[in-house]
């Protein structure tokens, strides 16, 4: 295709601005173009962080020598001829704006063959395109960046150090990277290489390569599609997200954007399997019609605009919910090879229950706790529940457990009718302080719906009707007391909402504690119950509520193993 100037009207229509602020940007522009030329192979090397050199090499197709002379001048491209074609471009570039910008703040030079064996070189400086020249090369280009703004001084001095503006310019190149599982890359710095990742079949390997298997270990596939768009890419497991150091990317049809909506929208798909605080690494590529979205509103793509915001955050969370699902409801613990040496994973992927128990054990539909499997429970350390599944051993510790059925109970009570509450034969009088008596009147009527009818009785002093009945062994003014306190404190202050803070601050208070002894129809119906929870191997802190030793690590350690 023929590089051409864009006509006036079209190029006042492309989101201006400035593209070439630190070598990162010269990178990021660079290895677009290589990839918009079909590359395979792309090479990043630089020299001092890039202030000193930036050159990207490619295999991609190259220009001929009358393209190359006019792909230096402004708004000068290939990719789009008309204002109609921004509607879905599909290439990273349709501006003309990256290649003279560039030659305009540093020693240029470009080096270019195409398959015809037309090969080039043409070098600017200051602007001034010297003639070209005939040399020998291999198809592909080569861009050579020197002295990145010697010319502009002022902005020469807002570079920073070399090891700030390397690590720039490998995150520019992980991101375009993510894009391309299929080529391969390549970044090194005064010789030395420092990104290297072979041309890979699948997002995943592409994820190991860059970040190592510990991560990519974490991550769950998502798949999903929803009317227009389509959501795939890869998620973290819950019981491994960490409040820092998380990787948030999102591509939309292809391209890298930042929009902090969408990740805030995954994290909600979430719901509450993470402790507030900690934040899940997520890659989310989103697919939807060219015309649903525009990508042309800021001048270095870096954000797009879509169409019906609201249903792409809907469909997000959705996505993200649905790609944890079956971690949480059936098998997903570690394959043996990673369980080697501990005897059962902590807080690990192992926080879900083996394929077909939730439903082959305890079938979600008529379940009787007294007539159904009898499978026996053990009670440990009154904290624990042991029991046998068929890959394994079960263990749930009690007070998540029952945390994770009362959460989900208050969720549902909140938003509907309210929970049955029992009325006290006798009235209990509490005192609060003053801070706490504010809490209560903040929360009185979420306080309602859960079962506490709350009233005003004198000075410090408040009269308890009814209370909620979560258990046989719960004690209402305990709960109460502690509940409020959290309130009053600001407990639980990363949950964003205020439903669910209030919902899991109860659900902790109210739920069985730990070191109280349980008769066996109690732990059934605690087990059955969570079973058929929608998320049933989390508490509401985002910690296991249950593990498992895989049967094939008994068979290990008692010498049975087969393999
Ligand atoms: N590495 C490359 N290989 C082949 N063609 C290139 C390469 N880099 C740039 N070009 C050509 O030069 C044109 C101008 O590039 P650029 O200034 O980055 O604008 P844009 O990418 O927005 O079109 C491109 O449209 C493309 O045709
Ligand atoms: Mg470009």
């Amino acid at each position: 295709m023929r590089i051409r100037r864009l006509p006036d009207s079209l190029v006042n229509k492309i989101a201006a601005g400035e593209v070439v602020e630190r070598p990162a940007s010269v990178v990021k522009e660079l290895v677009e173009n290589a990839l918009d030329a079909g590359a395979q192979i792309v090479r990043v090397e630089l020299e001092d962080g890039g202030k000193i050199l930036i050159r990207v090499s490619d295999d991609g197709a190259g220009m001929d020598r009358e393209d190359v002379g006019v792909a230096l001048q402004r708004h000068a491209t290939s990719k789009i001829r008309a204002a109609a074609d921004l509607i879905g471009v599909a290439t990273f570039g349709f501006r003309g704006e990256a290649l003279p910008a560039i030659a305009s703040v540093s020693r240029f030079e470009i080096e270019t063959a195409t398959d015809d064996g037309d090969a080039t070189r043409l070098r600017v400086a200051g602007g001034k395109i010297d003639p070209a020249e005939d040399i020998a090369r291999q198809r592909g280009t080569t861009v050579t960046v020197r002295g990145l703004f010697y010319n502009t001084p002022a902005r020469r001095k807002f570079l920073r150090a070399t090891a700030t503006e390397t690590r720039a310019a490998i995150e520019a190149v992980t991101v375009l990277a993510l894009t391309r599982p299929d080529v391969g890359f390549s970044l090194s710095n005064d010789g030395r290489e420092l990104l290297g990742c072979p041309p890979a079949s699948r997002l995943i390997e592409r994820v190991r390569e860059l970040w190592g298997a510990e991560l990519a270990d974490t991550l769950l596939a998502v798949s999903h599609r929803a009317g227009p768009l389509e959501v795939s890419g890869l998620v973290q497991r819950p019981a491994q997200a960490r409040p820092a150091g998380r990787k948030g990317y999102v591509f939309v049809r292809g391209r890298p954007i930042r929009d902090p909506f969408i990740l805030r929208a995954a994290e909600a798909g979430y719901r509450s399997t993470i402790a507030p605080g900690d934040r899940p690494s997520l890659l989310l590529f989103l697919d939807l019609p060219g015309d649903a979205v525009d990508v042309n509103v800021h001048p270095a793509k870096l954000e797009a605009r879509f169409r019906d915001k609201f249903f792409v955050e809907k469909v997000v969370e959705e996505a993200v919910r649905e790609a944890l699902a079956p971690l949480e409801a059936s098998a997903s613990f570690a394959a043996p090879g990673q369980v080697s040496g501990m005897w059962f994973q902590g807080q690990t992927s192992l926080g879900s229950m083996p394929a077909g128990i939730p439903l082959e054990l305890f079938g979600r539909d008529a379940l009787t706790p007294d007539t159904r499997h009898q499978t026996p429970l053990l009670q440990v350390f009154n904290t624990y529940i042991l029991f046998q599944t068929d890959q394994g051993v079960a263990i749930v510790d009690q007070h998540s457990a029952h945390e994770r059925v009362l959460y989900e109970d208050v969720m549902r009570q909140l938003s509907g009718d309210g929970a049955p509450a029992q009325r006290l034969l006798l009235p209990l009088t509490l005192d609060f302080a003053p801070a706490e008596l504010d809490a209560i009147e903040a929360h009185r009527e979420l306080l309602e719906r859960v079962g506490f009818e709350i009233e005003p009785f004198s000075g410090r002093s408040i009269v308890v009707h009814t209370a909620p009945n979560p258990h046989p062994r719960f004690e209402a003014s305990r709960c109460l007391q502690e509940l409020v306190a959290d309130l009053a404190g600001g407990r639980f202050g990363g949950w964003q909402n205020r439903l669910e803070r209030f919902a899991a601050t109860y659900a902790c208070r109210a739920a069985i504690k730990a070191g109280q002894g349980l008769e066996s129809g109690e732990m059934r119906e605690l087990i059955v119950r969570l079973l058929t929870a929608t998320l049933p191997a989390h508490d509401v802190h985002g910690r296991p509520s249950m593990v498992q030793l895989p049967k094939e690590e008994l068979e290990r350690r008692f010498g049975r193993s087969t393999s």
